[in-house]
């Protein structure tokens, strides 16, 4: 789905800014310029921005148990 019309910008390429390790709208508005020309994006990137976040959180492993921090 293209999310920015005006700069061609996906859900795929937002999700991809994601796994890189972007998690703001400033860091995909100066990498993929989103939301640069005619602004009409902005809520609709926020909210796949969002989701994609979300999904990475409940994807990612817990590094290590929370008992390992007070050995
Ligand atoms: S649709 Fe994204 S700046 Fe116009």
């Amino acid at each position: 789905m293209i999310v920015c019309i005006c700069n061609n910008v996906s859900d795929r390429k937002i999700r991809q800014a994601v796994d890189a390790g972007m998690t703001s709208m400033v860091e995909l508005r100066d990498r993929l310029d989103v939301g640069t020309c005619c602004g009409k994006c902005h809520a609709c990137a926020k909210r796949v921005l969002r989701e994609c976040l979300e999904e990475a959180s409940r994807a990612q492993p817990m590094m290590f148990h929370r008992n390992a921090l007070a050995a």
